[in-house]
């Protein structure tokens, strides 16, 4: 008879996560602790064409994730034989950084004769929530902000995940990094806005709040983005840090005052009592201070998750790939990197098998 997901032992788990440009692996183990998770950054490659190159990317992966994969075994002191699957970011992501990770983890799981486990790179994003709060509740929102999405999502108390809103052009994080290609502070964005920010004036600037209506649980960043570049163009003082600190803090105050009333909004539509936000731009100092001042006025619980797995990692790929394992899902050797792989999502009526690999009934 074959043992129900629930009753399998949970097994040790090998991430790989190379969807943009960070090449990283990590290790879960049986007990759920994360033995070791290393990452190789690439801003220096990157740096100087102020975004991501696909094709450097790419190489770059190549020249690493050996290295990391053995760099992580080593620090947590495991071999081998003591793990029982591979996890690989299948999408969505660049398609050849993606194909690399594909790739590798295919040949070692091949070459190990044990399970290759696909994992979206969103619901690793959304098991991040759970890493440090596991009984954190559901149903509850999820918001998904990175450089390549800005998602809304219900999870609903089965796991299963329902799309709430998203953004119609840019997404958060796009929008930091372009904000700050203009404002000549280099890659990646968001960080750069977020430290010099903190010396500017928030109200310096008056830049628009892109509601999109009373209702509205969309987002849209590109509006945003041409009246800062438009008012850098006009009044732009690049020789004084004093007035870059000012149109910093002000174009971000005026990105995490939608996110947050987004967020919120689709706590209040829902009767929602928990928020999670996810992904790289949830790093961000201010939208997390504003976060917990509105979770605490509105009463409901708040998942944000340490500052090293709101950006890319592969921790959170391990979890996400864990959960897929004990649910008997397995990917076939002809797996394929899928760039813009979906996140898949139950419509508005009572969901199936659909799963957020991060969410936990309650
Ligand atoms: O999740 P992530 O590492 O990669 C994607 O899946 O896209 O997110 C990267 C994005 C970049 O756009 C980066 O500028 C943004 O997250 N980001 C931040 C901060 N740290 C990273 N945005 C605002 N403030 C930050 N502190
Ligand atoms: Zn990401």
């Amino acid at each position: 008879m074959t043992p129900s997901p629930h009753t399998l032992p949970r097994p040790t788990i090998l991430a790989i996560e190379t969807s943009c440009d960070e090449t990283a692996a990590a290790i879960l183990t049986g007990d759920g602790k994360i033995a070791a998770s290393v990452l190789a950054s690439q801003h220096d490659v990157h740096g100087r064409f102020g975004g991501v190159v696909p094709e450097l990317a790419a190489r770059r992966h190549i020249e690493t994730v050996e290295t990391i994969v053995a760099e992580t075994l080593q620090r947590a002191s495991l071999t081998w034989p003591d793990i029982h699957a591979i996890a690989v970011t299948r999408g969505p992501g660049l398609a050849g950084a993606l194909l690399v990770g594909v790739s590798v983890g295919k040949a070692l799981a091949y070459a190990r004769h044990i399970p290759l486990i696909e994992v979206n790179h969103l619901d690793g994003h959304i098991a991040s929530a759970w890493m440090d709060q596991p009984d954190f509740p559901t149903p509850c929102i999820a918001l998904v902000v990175s450089g390549g999405h800005t998602h809304l999502y219900l999870v609903r108390s089965d796991g299963a995940l329902q799309l709430l809103g998203k953004t119609l052009d840019d997404a958060a994080g796009e929008a930091f990094d372009k904000a700050a290609k203009i404002l000549g502070l280099g890659y990646p964005g968001g960080p750069a806005i977020d430290r010099l920010a903190r010396s500017g004036r928030a109200t310096a600037v008056k830049f628009p709040r892109p509601y999109m209506g009373p209702g509205s649980l969309d987002f849209s960043f590109s509006g945003l983005k041409t009246a800062l570049l438009y008012h850098w163009r006009d009044h732009g003082t690049p020789e004084r840090p004093d007035a870059v600190a000012d149109v910093a803090a002000s174009y971000q105050e005026a990105i995490v005052d939608v996110l947050v009333e987004k967020a919120f909004r689709a706590v209040r539509r829902h009767h929602a009592c928990a928020l999670a936000v996810v992904g790289g731009v949830s790093a961000n100092s201010r939208l997390r201070a504003q976060l917990s001042v509105r979770a605490a006025g509105a009463g409901i619980r708040l998942a944000v998750p340490p500052l090293a797995l709101c950006t890319d990692n592969a921790a959170m790929i391990a979890v996400a790939g864990q959960r897929a394992y004990l649910e008997g899902r397995r990917a076939g050797w002809d797996l394929e990197a899928t760039a813009d792989l979906p996140l898949p999502v139950a419509a508005g009526v009572p969901p199936s098998s659909v799963r957020a690999a991060g969410a936990r009934s309650t």
